[in-house]
């Protein structure tokens, strides 16, 4: 059987299962960094308040504790200091950011990266893209995050 015969045995419907996957995975960047879009993803800008009296909220009255508003996440860190970081990953844009009490950082779940609180640099070698962060100013028991 030559190639050209089996090619054309094994049809059109195998190719496509063969090559799509293929497709999907070869695709996109080589450098295992995320997309090259030359854009950092960041949730956007953003300007919302935070009512520290609202028990939805109350994670932001013990030192270490984050909130989830927006798309932005609101920690208090363990100096008692209200900073604001992009939920979205400057890696590969996914929704993971948290802050991290115990390393004082932002911590991004899905692949580890580690941002520095109040810069946003990154910290490991996941990513060099810098982690989008807000400005958060109080007033009284409510917090103003602009970005
Ligand atoms: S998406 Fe990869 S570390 Fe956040």
């Amino acid at each position: 059987m030559t190639r050209k015969d089996f090619l054309k045995n094994i049809g059109v419907g195998a190719a496509f299962v063969l090559t799509v996957p293929c497709l999907h995975s070869c695709s996109g960047d080589d450098d295992g960094d995320g997309p090259d879009t030359g854009v950092t993803p960041s949730a956007g800008d953003q300007n919302f308040t935070v009512d520290l009296d609202d028990t939805a909220n109350a994670a932001l009255l013990a030192s270490g504790g984050f909130i989830i508003s927006n798309r932005v996440v609101v920690a208090r860190t363990v100096d008692d200091q209200f900073v604001a970081a992009s939920q979205i990953c400057s890696h590969e844009g996914t929704d993971q950011v948290v802050y991290d009490e115990l390393a004082d950082q932002w911590f991004c779940r899905t692949h580890a990266a580690r941002f520095a609180v109040t810069t946003g640099t990154p910290e490991n070698n996941v990513t060099d893209r810098p982690l989008r962060l807000y400005t958060v100013t109080q007033n009284g028991n409510t917090l103003i995050v602009n970005g």
